[in-house]
């Protein structure tokens, strides 16, 4: 009953058709989306990757193609020749591209038929993951996924022009590798010819990008696949793609200017205008501001409202007078139940040492001045949700509590973390309501993405650079100061003489960018002198020894004229998840892990032969 293809050849994409081409034979292959039979008329909706396109198999026309027509399922893989014709006015669909059109086809070639699906293609949307995952193949024909892989290579291409035509050369670096420094666990592959040694996979081209430097290719850049033996989250992935970058004899700016460039037109690709350059902020402020270092813009950030209350009334509401006492406001959520006011939000997870003290409509009976002053000083509109986050002096203080000159104490970063991860909890609760974080039928048509408004005027997409980390973080268990990124980051130079006097003071010369509450990319300024990175690696409690044998090679090359450098690396799946909309990496990758770390089609990981194993030298030691 299938047909072969024999010398037919393709002349026309299903979803490119429109009423100028009719008149015209076209070839189309597809599969059947849809089929309704009228009897004498057989409609078929075919689908390929463009779009859809309506064929008719009229009996008198097409014997043949209408008595296969009573015979196809949805999913088949059809050929229809015919010729292109206008349809009668009542028949047009307004709705699909190619909605003024039909084809009366002559002729009807079935290609292949099909087993009956868990799920078509043709539904909108299908709630149960794992089976998507398991037929991922049918899940990726889905019109939706399709346009998430067109966006994909869109912006992945733009982000290749730009940085190719800013000087950058795409180099590649091994998969088979040593371990990287980005601090997560390494993925092992058993060496077969060498007994009980092991290549890991990279974290990130990090060593080989720094010694591109060494090497004098000035600029370079690689989508680099990367893999860290994580827990999955929705933004996290076991394999991900970094829009990696590195360059020599650069200042921070120097950096900033280059991604911006190549975010403009990555964004550009997907209808939307990024304005450059984009905000900075320090790490302190952005903690003070939004209670996070990756900040979401698109809601007003916190308000110190300490101001608004007397002594007394910390006294009372036993609030620790020595920490921060901050209020944020989550707008136009309007009147709450007292249901909602007491169950719900309570049950947010503060941190230890943080208290969540009332909303202000509770406030408002007990200490109606302050609470007046605190809408005043976050200022609230009428139908603004209020919250007020303080410190907890019932919590006990702990050795690691330590003020240091200048730098937020950690019991001031639980307040502000607590009031920054109660902030985005309540803003994804009312997003409904406040509208900043919903997807509007607007935007969608307007960029072709989804991505939401913003209120007060914002943009639905707020990139915005964290720069100023701490270099040293302390380390109550180690009793010393520990570096807080990857030890090739560089402190900035102005406090490099502070290092072993005033660890607490130096500022590390990294940075990260932060967009709608994600974090997009991370970079520094490296370390290109060997008695800096010494004394580093010395801070770091990593001995001499140890040293060597993790990253000798390039301790060696750090020694061979290595200029000043420094890079960046971006997660392009997180990229394209936000310009998609999507609510989890899985969407914009075409074969994920499960949060469980399982490839549900592929069936990964699995046991291996014990043939394998010996070659491998290995011998498989399972608890029972
Ligand atoms: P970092 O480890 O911060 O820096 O990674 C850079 C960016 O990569 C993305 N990313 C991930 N995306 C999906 N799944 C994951 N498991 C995952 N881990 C990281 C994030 C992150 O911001 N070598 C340094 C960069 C440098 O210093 O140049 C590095 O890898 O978007």
């Amino acid at each position: 009953m299938l047909d072969f293809l024999g010398s037919l050849e393709r002349t026309h994409l299903c979803g490119d058709l429109r009423s100028a081409n009719a008149g015209q034979n076209v070839v189309l292959m597809g599969w059947v989306n849809r089929r309704r039979d009228h009897g004498n008329l057989i409609f078929l909706d075919l689908r390929d990757r463009s779009g859809i396109a309506q064929i008719v198999l009229d009996k008198e026309l097409t014997p043949d193609g209408h008595l296969k027509g009573e015979q196809i399922r949805p999913e088949y893989v059809v050929a229809a020749v015919g010729k292109v014709r206008l349809r009668d006015a009542d028949a047009i669909n307004p709705k699909m591209p190619t909605g003024e059109i039909e084809i009366e086809a002559t002729q009807l070639l079935v290609l292949n038929d099909t087993r009956l699906a868990p799920f078509s293609p043709s539904e909108e949307a299908i709630q149960n993951e794992e089976v998507r995952l398991k037929y991922r193949y049918i899940d990726l024909r889905r019109p939706e996924m399709q346009r998430n892989f067109r966006l994909r290579h869109d912006i992945t291409l733009a982000i290749r022009e730009s940085l190719s035509q800013q000087g950058f050369l795409e180099i590649e670096t091994p998969i088979l590798t040593k371990s990287t420094p980005e601090g997560a666990r390494d993925f092992l592959v058993p060496s077969r010819v060498h007994p009980g040694e092991f290549y890991a996979l990279p974290q990130s081209p990090q060593i080989f990008k720094q010694i591109l430097m060494i090497s004098g290719f000035d600029r370079y850049f690689q989508i680099a696949r990367c893999f860290r033996d994580e827990d999955l989250r929705a933004d996290r992935q076991l394999e991900f793609t970094q829009v990696d970058l590195e360059m020599s004899f650069p200042h921070q700016e120097t950096v900033f200017a280059v991604v911006e460039q190549f975010l403009e037109a990555a964004f550009g690709a997907a209808g939307v205008t990024l304005p450059t350059p984009f905000p900075r902020i320090t790490y302190d402020d952005s903690m003070r501001q939004f209670g996070s270092d990756k900040p979401d813009l698109r809601l007003p950030g916190l308000t110190d409202v300490r101001s608004a209350f007397t002594d007394a009334a910390l006294a009372t509401l036993q609030i620790d007078p020595a920490l921060p006492v901050v209020a944020f406001r989550i707008p136009n959520v309007g009147e709450l139940s007292r249901k909602e006011r007491e169950d719900n939000h309570p049950t947010f997870d503060l941190k230890k040492g943080a208290k969540f003290i009332d909303d202000f409509k509770r406030l408002a009976k007990g200490f109606p001045e302050a609470a007046v002053k605190v809408r005043e000083l976050a200022g609230a509109a009428e139908a603004d949700f209020v919250i007020i986050v303080a410190g907890d002096p019932a919590h006990p203080v702990k050795a690691s509590d330590t003020k240091f000159e200048g730098r937020l104490s950690e019991r001031e970063i639980n307040v502000y973390s607590a009031a920054g991860n109660f902030r985005t909890e309540l803003a994804k609760k009312y997003a409904e309501r406040h509208g900043a974080f919903v997807v509007t039928e607007r935007a969608v048509q307007e960029a072709g993405v989804k991505g939401g408004t913003a209120v007060d005027g914002a943009a639905a997409f707020n990139p915005i650079w964290i720069v100023d980390f701490p270099m040293f973080e302390f380390d109550l268990a180690a009793g010393k100061w520990m570096p807080a990124h990857h030890p090739f980051t560089s402190p900035h130079e102005a406090d490099m003489a502070n290092l072993l006097t005033d660890p607490a003071s130096v500022r590390a010369n990294c940075y990260d960018l932060a967009m709608n509450g994600l974090e997009l990319g991370s970079g520094s300024i490296r370390i290109h002198r060997k008695d800096v990175q010494q004394q580093i690696f010395q801070s770091l409690g990593i001995s001499d020894e140890d040293a060597r044998a993790r990253f000798g090679f390039f301790l060696d090359a750090l020694e061979y004229g290595t200029p000043p450098h420094g890079g960046i690396a971006l997660g392009l799946d997180r990229i394209v998840m936000l310009l998609t909309g999507a609510p989890s990496l899985r969407e914009v990758i075409a074969f994920p892990k499960t949060a469980k770390a399982i490839d549900l089609m592929a069936d990964a990981p699995t046991t291996v032969t014990d043939q394998q194993l010996k070659e491998l030298h290995i011998r498989v030691a399972l608890k029972s």
